[in-house]
């Protein structure tokens, strides 16, 4: 089996053979190595009233935490939720690389040293208030939202009025939460028939709601990931359509705002090929007290598709989620691997140049769970059967694949 466990052993050796700075190289520095990757991957989330606990937008902030920079980094802890692919890289993701992390390691190694600051610095970006330019469409709750102070794991889910006046092609949204260190990741979908009343009010939810894959529209994280179709692609929305939103926040020990504005960005011309649901998964299983149990769910493309996103959603005994392309001439491919899973840190991974695959393709998703008693999430307890289910103490296992005709 390739899990993230091996792939971490393996990177453990390359660490072993390239990590000894020889005598007479120049170490890495701060400015000239360690910045552009920290820019990239970290200050998203890392800064001044962003997301994370702290920031990592100086050198000062930089040093004081190198040897954790490195540990989270190595652990592939950091950024949260990175993924691997043999089809390139995702929009959302920049994932720190294997030759990063050695330059990390020779980094802290040689003490972490500033090295020359740039003679006119480029000035920290400040993000721009929208990511992606000003949307055409700004959509609010109706009321305020207030995040308790403690307490379980908060999940609310809103209806939201569009009143489109015709049919119009969604190609991104993106949220701007009121406050940034309490959002933690949010669902847009098509608003189904039944929801609870008043809706529009927001009502709450155990854990993520179990939308019709039809309905889906993608999923948003703090930090860097809106969600944005690659060029060409969009999802249509009918005139009447309401959106729902299914926001979790986390508790930070004193009352939050949770309120947020949708930003909706639409194609207005040109061809736009529109994006399908499918969804691979299981609806009833156990993972039995003391067993490790992998689950699979497949199906095969009757036509040529573009695989345009991946949407993996699964608990804390989950320990791998992978998607494999089995083509038609036999040859695997891994479409979708994570390299360490956090069930809070769930996002919508869009390919940035989405795949082609070739009728006949065999589209299979896998779930590893680990029930034993080195699973974290048995801590404290005896395995005990873990059912699949809607709380956060169940299980799920859920994949949702975006294709569009190529
Ligand atoms: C998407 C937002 C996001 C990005 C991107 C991100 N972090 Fe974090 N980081 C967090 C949050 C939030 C926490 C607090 C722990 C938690 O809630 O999971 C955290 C915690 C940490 C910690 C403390 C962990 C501990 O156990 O004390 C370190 C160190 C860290 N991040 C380093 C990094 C580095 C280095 C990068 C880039 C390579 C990075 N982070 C990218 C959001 C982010």
């Amino acid at each position: 089996m390739r899990s993230g466990f091996t792939s971490l052993l393996g990177l453990a050796g390359v660490l072993f053979a390239l990590g000894q700075a020889g005598p007479g190289k120049t170490p890495p520095t701060y400015h000239q190595d360690i910045r552009p990757m920290l820019e990239r991957s970290c200050t998203p989330c890392h800064r001044a009233g962003g997301m994370a606990p702290f920031a990592l937008d100086s050198y000062a902030a930089a040093f004081k935490r190198a040897s954790l920079i490195r540990y989270q980094t190595i652990i592939k802890a950091m950024p949260p939720c990175v993924v691997r692919s043999d089809f390139g890289d995702f929009c959302e993701t920049p994932a720190v690389t294997d030759a990063e992390i050695v330059t990390i390691q020779n980094w802290v190694r040689a003490g972490a040293p500033e090295g020359v600051r740039p003679s006119n610095p480029a000035p920290n970006a400040r993000p721009p208030r929208w990511r992606l330019g000003p949307p055409d469409q700004v959509l609010r709750p109706s009321g305020a939202i207030e995040v308790p102070a403690e307490g379980s794991p908060y999940w609310r889910a809103y209806r939201l009025e569009l009143k489109l006046p015709a049919n119009a092609r969604l190609r991104a949204f993106d949220l701007r939460p009121a406050s940034p260190n309490v959002l933690r990741s949010a669902l847009l979908a098509i608003a189904p028939a039944k929801l609870p009343a008043g809706a529009g009010k927001g009502f709450s939810t155990a854990a993520t709601m179990n939308l019709p894959a039809q309905n889906l529209i993608g999923a948003w994280a703090p930090g860097y990931r809106a969600w944005s179709l690659p060029n060409g692609s969009v999802r249509t929305l009918q005139k009447g359509d309401r959106l729902l939103i299914q926001l979790h926040y986390r508790q930070t020990g004193k009352k939050e705002d949770g309120g947020f504005e949708l930003g909706l960005y639409f194609q207005k011309s040109g061809a736009g090929a529109d994006v399908r649901s499918v969804r691979l998964g299981k609806e009833s299983f156990v993972i039995p007290a003391n067993k490790n149990v992998t689950l699979a769910s497949e199906f095969r493309l009757a036509s040529p598709q573009r695989l345009v996103s991946i949407l993996p959603e699964a608990r804390f005994f989950a320990s791998w989620i992978a998607v494999e392309a089995i083509l038609p001439d036999g040859s695997e491919k891994m479409l979708f691997e994570t390299l360490r899973w956090d069930p809070y840190w769930a996002g919508n991974y869009v390919f940035a140049a989405p795949p082609i695959l070739p009728a006949g393709t065999v589209v299979r998703a896998k779930v590893t769970y680990n029930n034993d008693e080195r699973c974290p999430a048995n801590e404290g307890r005896k395995p005990k059967d873990v059912p699949s289910g809607p709380t956060l103490a169940d299980e799920i296992f859920r994949v949702t694949l975006q294709l569009a005709g190529p």
